[in-house]
């Protein structure tokens, strides 16, 4: 049976965080856009980032001071023109969401004007973090929600799964045209055509067994990106947050930075303090390094958990900076005023993905990735707090300007072929789905998580090509499902993830191989391409 719903736009954004929202309202001046929303609109981790976001705010501090940071945070692995331009526009794009509506946290200066109030966190040598309590994402999210629907020229399709791009290959250099995307709620699967497509997919945590990530964070856009072509880079930098919540009956909650940038102590069970022995900075250290010091207590004491104590600062500054964290634990019985947190790291940020230029273009014609989907060379091999939704920010604005140059009004709209389900049946094994989910996601944090080997890393992609293929059999066979491509999604990114990481051979930033402990050398990024695989 075939399929011939078909739908079309000018620019069709996939993902509605902050980079694909930001996008919207950019391109949407001149195009009629189109935002496809894998589940509803505002769930991306976009919603539930804490932190904030980073700018030169304060006039101590500057623009080189925000550069050097993120320089040395990504370990020299950062590509410079890429950190100085984002560091550049970040004012700006702070300027605009507040234009837009946003509201981050104020306080009275010294000379009793109102300013905006700045937080700290790893990396950082100033406070620059604009916040909005603990929930900045929420602030982030509804501001551009807003704008957005009430747009005339931006259409919202929510739970459609964009399952992977059309490419027309008769031009000299392929063309994205659109995209076949599973309606959830109808359960088929429909065409979009579109003259630029942009993907807005976010990050791939999910990939591991503990993530402080939403459960949308499953790398489609890196894995539909991959099967079209597109150059990925970076794959084995994924960032492990050091404090997510260890409790029974909360998933992936995070205990934000700024807990430490405010002066939280990480300590041991028996309440002594561990992270001066690893590094001069303390708590405030750069997460990757501070991620480590973690796994090898845990690893050493052979506990499931450390603690992070913020109960020896004043009640109602904890109460008044961290709301919702406070709320959160209280409703778990814990009392942060009081006493300690349960951490454990968790997966948080993929620094790698799609690979672009500063435009946010791919190198598939028409094609671009924005936000965590993509690798830009800002993160380099470790990413610092507080510059993603910034990056989210300044290269959607970016990818717009770019969007535009080449928009042409009287452009005629192509037809796709349809979506052939002529030769598959529904689902026999559900099983199947379920027993390679987890086991994709356990050998992941097992073998390529915080600490590896070159014999951790063989014994993984031994796994990965074995589960690659099942999928790959199951997919061809069968009626697709939200599981189904989620899965096929993740199988890719793993094995690109699992390729990167063998391909570095020195320990760097994320990446921490115990078969090169003291390797100097840092090399460029990792890239790879389709056809070299
Ligand atoms: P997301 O916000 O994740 O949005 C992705 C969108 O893509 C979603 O709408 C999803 O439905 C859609 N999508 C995905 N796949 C498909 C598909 N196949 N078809 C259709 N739609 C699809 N960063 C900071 O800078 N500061 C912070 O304080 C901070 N705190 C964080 C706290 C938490 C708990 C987490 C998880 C992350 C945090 N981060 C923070 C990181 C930051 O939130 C993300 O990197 C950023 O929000 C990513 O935005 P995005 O628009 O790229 O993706
Ligand atoms: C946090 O609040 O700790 C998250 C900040 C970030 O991921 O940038």
């Amino acid at each position: 049976m075939t399929n011939a719903i078909e739908h079309s736009c000018d620019t069709l954004i996939i993902g509605s965080g902050a980079a694909g929202l930001t996008l919207a309202l950019q391109v949407a001046q001149f195009s009629k856009v189109l935002i496809l929303s894998k589940a509803q609109i505002n769930d991306g981790s976009t919603f539930y980032a804490q932190g904030g976001i980073a700018a030169v705010f304060d006039k101590k501090d500057s623009i080189e001071s925000h550069v050097s940071d993120t320089l040395i945070a990504g370990a020299n692995l950062c590509d410079k023109n890429v950190v100085e331009m984002t560091a550049r526009n970040a004012k700006s794009s702070l300027e605009w969401l507040i234009e837009c509506g946003a509201d981050f946290d104020q306080e009275l200066s010294s000379k009793g004007e109102q300013q905006y109030h700045l937080t700290q966190e790893g990396g950082h040598s100033h406070r620059r973090i604009l916040h909005a309590a603990d929930a900045t994402g929420k602030e982030v999210q509804t501001t551009l929600q807003a704008q957005v629907l009430k747009h005339p020229n931006i259409t919202i399709f929510e739970r459609y799964n964009a399952v992977d791009l059309i490419i027309d290959s008769t031009q000299d250099e392929p063309v994205v045209i659109g995209t076949y995307v599973w309606n959830r709620t109808l359960e088929r699967v429909e065409t979009v055509y579109a003259q630029h497509v942009a993907l807005a997919t976010g990050g791939a945590s999910k990939v591991y067994q503990y993530t402080s990530n939403p459960d949308i964070a499953s790398g489609d856009g890196i894995a539909m990106a991959w099967r079209a072509g597109c150059s990925v880079a970076n794959m084995e930098f994924n960032q492990f947050h050091p404090t997510s919540l260890f409790h029974p009956q909360s998933n992936n909650f995070l205990l934000s930075e700024a807990l430490r940038g405010e002066g939280a102590l990480l300590k041991r069970p028996d309440g002594t303090r561990f992270m001066d022995d690893f590094d001069k900075r303390g708590e405030l250290a750069p997460r990757d390094v501070v991620a480590r010091a973690i796994d090898y207590e845990m690893k050493r004491l052979g506990v499931d958990c450390l603690y992070l104590d913020i109960s020896h600062k004043d009640d109602a500054f904890i109460t008044s900076h961290f709301p919702n964290i406070y709320e959160h634990c209280l409703s778990l019985g814990i009392d942060i005023t009081k006493e300690a947190m349960p951490v454990v790291p968790a997966a948080h940020y993929t620094c790698g993905g799609v690979k672009t230029n500063t435009d946010g273009a791919t190198n598939v014609k028409q094609l671009y990735a924005i936000g965590e989907v993509a690798y830009t060379g800002l993160h380099g091999a470790n990413r610092m707090a507080s510059n993603s939704l910034l990056e989210c920010l300044v290269f959607a604005k970016a990818a717009a300007e770019h969007i535009k140059s080449s928009f042409n009004q009287h452009h005629i709209h192509a037809s796709l072929a349809p979506w052939d389900e002529s030769k598959v049946i529904d689902s026999d094994e559900e099983v199947v789905i379920q027993h390679n989910w987890h086991e994709l996601r356990l050998f992941m944090w097992d073998y390529v998580g915080i600490v590896r080997t070159n014999k951790r890393l063989a014994r993984a992609k031994r796994r990965v090509e074995l589960l690659q293929a099942e999928i790959d059999e199951y997919y061809t066979n069968f009626r697709v499902s939200n599981n189904l491509l989620e899965l096929r999604n993740l199988v890719q990114v793993a094995q690109l993830i699992i390729d990167c990481a063998i391909e570095r051979k020195e320990s760097v930033g994320l990446h921490y191989n115990l078969d090169y402990p003291n390797a100097k050398a840092v090399s460029g990024p990792t890239v790879l391409t389709p056809s070299k695989k």
